[in-house]
């Protein structure tokens, strides 16, 4: 035998050596495995946990409520169970052949399995049927797709996007000027598929309130189209999911779904213009809002930019404050306005207005988010200012249960 085949022949033994050390590895590889169940049993815990604190309840896209909501939850489901059946059959096949196929002791390392390759039979089963499969999800999607863009038989609201909050305009008397402004929280009519206009002031956002609806951009400079809908009164929680900057996480809003009778009282009242408050602390904190608030926030009837004569007044990037009150949350939907026993949350209030980037992270000196008033307001002027704001419009229609 010749020197290379002599090299031949032993690292041919070498390789049948520690194919067959391996095989007499197994017993200790499952060792290890078992000793390792505390390990996988704690990640696979801490993996249960992780998943289960998805689910805070206030948004909740397994939970839907309106119409489009439901029409993309079944979508959802039906791509689901697809996909999971997909994943039970592939998984299984992958452990009969592994089970099947497995080297046994004795085998011969060096045999292998029939090849297949270029097998046209099973090249075409395996591309029909996913091709069969997404040609059945397309079916059933693209309709919804569509149906979602349609216009709906209730009112139309603005949506503007702001860094960080969001800002619902009405124009009830379709004269292209807006009757109603308000912020954080879009108030819509029970058992009407409320049609919205969704732009945005500044960068990109997404307006999703997951009980109602799907996600939709708000882009600046552009208009899209989307509808929510809820069948029953309440309250209902979204977030702006588009990364828009330092406060993104801090950018809430909620849907109040009001009975017709309650809607058409909270547009009435939404009407009504501020008047100069008649008591001592609110007239003071009223003078000090038109010294420091009027150039980024109207009160209509009494600060209302423009019709002060002055056009740039208003900044255009901050709420309208009118009627303040008659919402249940302030700074973007991150603090309650009101207490669990339904009084006014005067400390939070308080806090925003003296110290507003200590509570929520912002760039005032860029526009973006209100400024502190840390180093200009005093205690007693604070407290008036508060004051003041407790007498901007009334109670809300609905409160958080
Ligand atoms: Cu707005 Cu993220």
């Amino acid at each position: 035998m010749s020197g290379w085949h002599k090299r031949v022949e032993s690292a041919k033994l070498l390789k049948k050596r520690k194919f067959a050390n391996e095989v007499h590895d197994t017993d200790m590889v499952q060792n290890r495995f078992f000793y390792n169940r505390n390990l996988r049993f704690t990640f696979l815990g801490t993996l249960l946990l992780f998943i289960s604190s998805c689910a805070s309840g206030r948004l909740d896209p397994l939970k839907p409520v309106g119409q489009n909501a439901k029409d993309i939850d079944g979508i959802m489901r039906l791509s689901a169970w697809m996909a999971i059946a997909v994943g039970l059959f592939v998984g299984a096949a992958v452990i009969a052949v592994i089970i099947k196929f497995r080297v046994r002791p004795g085998d011969d390392p060096d045999e292998l399995p029939e090849q297949i390759h270029g097998n046209k039979k099973a090249e075409l089963t395996w591309t029909l049927i996913p091709v069969v499969m997404l040609l059945f999800l397309a079916v059933a999607t693209i309709p919804s797709v569509f149906d979602l863009h349609d216009k709906g038989d209730g009112p139309t609201i603005q949506v503007t996007g702001q860094q960080w909050w969001w800002q619902f305009s009405y124009d009830l008397d379709e004269d292209g000027q807006s009757d109603i402004i308000t912020s954080n929280e879009i108030v819509i009519p029970v058992g009407q598929e409320v049609n919205l206009e969704i732009t945005s002031n500044d960068v990109i956002h997404s307006f999703w309130i997951p009980q109602l609806n799907g996600k939709k951009d708000a882009v600046p400079g552009r208009v899209h189209h989307w509808r929510i809908s809820s069948p029953v009164p309440g309250i209902f929680y979204g977030e702006c999911t588009e990364f828009c900057g330092l406060s993104h996480a801090n950018m809430q809003v909620r849907a109040v779904a009001l009975e017709a009778a309650d809607y058409k009282i909270w547009q009435e009242s939404q009407l009504a213009k501020s008047s100069i408050p008649t008591g001592e602390a609110a007239k003071r904190g009223y003078d000090l809002f038109g010294v420091h608030c009027i150039s980024c926030h109207v009160i209509n009837g009494v600060y209302e930019g423009a019709a002060d004569g002055n056009a740039n007044l208003a900044s255009g990037v901050a709420p309208n404050l009118t009627h303040l009150m008659s919402r249940t949350s302030f700074a973007g939907s991150l603090f309650e306005l009101y207490n669990e026993d339904q009084s006014v949350n005067i400390a939070d209030l308080r806090e925003w207005v003296r110290n507003a980037p200590g509570q929520k992270p912002s760039r005032p000196e860029n526009r973006q988010g209100m400024m502190s008033f840390a180093e200009i307001l005093n205690g007693p002027e604070l407290d008036d200012i508060v004051s003041y704001l407790q007498t901007l419009g009334g109670k809300p229609p609905l409160m958080p249960s």
